[in-house]
């Protein structure tokens, strides 16, 4: 006699089985690749920027053997322009069209306040490799919100102390009017106001304006003991080489935080010969980590990385921890985050942790550029953390 199963009993017993496959932990290499939105100032002043720290991201990603805890990793890219006004539908395609699985971005601060209103509503993972603004480990900080650079704040913080110290009494400031400028000028006057100094004046331009002659004048009439300054990228370029070529150089010190003078120096030239800055990096760490970060990134891209790249690096760096406590699956988000939040960053600035509102605790240095080379000079301060004003996680 055969025996045959009753149909209806057979189908049951097929889909009993096909969601016992479902729900069986796919092997991590049958796994699709893991979707990383880079939204980032593609074109425009900050575009090299933008594009070290995407190489510095994915240089990580190539010393794994191209690899994040087993997954592959498939790259959607998106130029924001530095046009916070496009920022949030920019931001609104990585997640909706494009399904990515995190978002690593932006260099520019406002399209990274943009972008944090967008992913606390979505839910995203998001590792901010630049953009400072305070409010995206402040009042807008969120759980799946991370960064791996510094908060304005911080930055300017730590050079108003050097500054301070340098017994320097007046300053006048100069910056993009913007989040980035106008957050580092107010570090850089709690800093330098603390330590005994005065800021008299607030010079600003539009961003990315680069017509710096009119602010220049003033600043030769004013004769401050010191000026502040904060651009970045082909801005800070052509700033340091205006100021020098109107003579400043020589009369009046000139201090910045280190974007004034990374990524830029081989565009300066002479005319950043000198020049004193604090930052979270400096070309001339001599560990044995940071040789190696730059011996690595010099050899895939034949350039130097500078602060940007180093940024980038330790994106992927904070994306790894999280992946690899889940065995690569992105879906345990909670998870990702517990462990992301716990990281400990072996970065080539040296390793760093995360405040509780997800903004790097870590050294500033005091640098001096010297024959092309942000040289270390010691600790501006050491372990700064931003305050984290308005975050409740
Ligand atoms: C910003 O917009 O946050 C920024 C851009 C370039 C360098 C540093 C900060």
């Amino acid at each position: 006699m055969t025996h045959s199963m009753p149909t209806s009993s057979f189908a049951a017993r097929a889909a009993a089985l096909a969601v016992a496959a479902l729900s069986l932990p796919m092997p991590v290499s049958a796994q699709a690749p893991l979707k990383v939105g880079l939204m980032m100032s593609y074109t425009g002043t900050f575009a090299s920027p933008s594009t070290m720290a995407e190489r510095g991201f994915q240089l990580f990603v190539q010393e794994q053997g191209g690899k994040l805890a087993g997954r592959e990793i498939q790259y959607v890219k998106v130029d924001d322009e530095s046009d916070p006004s496009k920022a949030t539908d920019n931001v609104n395609k990585l997640i909706r069209r494009d399904n990515v699985d995190i978002i690593v971005g932006p260099v520019h601060s406002g399209v990274g306040l943009a972008m944090a209103r967008a992913v606390r509503e979505s839910g995203t993972l998001m590792i901010v490799p630049n953009a400072g603004a305070d409010a995206i480990t402040g009042a807008m900080c969120a759980p799946n919100i991370f960064r791996t650079s510094f908060s304005n704040w911080q930055t300017g913080y730590a050079t108003g102390v050097a500054a301070a110290r340098k017994a320097y009494r007046n300053a006048m400031t100069i910056t993009w009017n913007y989040a980035a400028g106008n957050e580092m000028v107010k570090g850089f006057t709690n800093g330098f106001e603390a330590g005994g100094g005065k800021v008299n004046r607030n010079l600003t331009l539009p961003f990315p304006n680069v017509e710096f002659q009119a602010l220049l004048t003033e600043i030769a009439a004013q004769k401050p003991d010191l000026v502040f300054a904060f651009f970045a990228g082909a801005g800070a370029v052509k700033f340091v080489k205006d100021y020098d070529a109107a003579g400043l150089r020589r009369t009046v010190p000139l201090m910045g935080n280190g974007f004034l003078t990374d990524g830029t120096l081989q565009a300066q030239g002479e005319s950043a010969q000198g020049l004193v800055t604090a930052l979270h990096y400096g070309d001339v760490l001599d560990t044995a980590r940071n040789n190696a970060f730059r011996k690595g990134f010099a050899a895939a891209y034949k350039v130097d990385p500078d602060v940007y790249a180093m940024q980038g690096y330790d994106a992927a760096q904070l994306l790894a921890a999280g992946l690899l406590a889940t065995g690569g699956n992105a879906s345990r988000r909670d998870d990702m985050i517990v462990a992301m939040r716990k990281a400990t960053i072996d970065s080539p600035r040296g390793t760093f942790t995360m405040s509780p509102q997800h903004n790097p605790v870590q050294d500033f240095y005091l640098r001096e550029v010297e024959n092309g080379q942000n040289v270390v000079k010691g600790v501006a301060i050491k372990a700064l953390a931003d305050p984290g004003r308005g975050c409740r996680m």
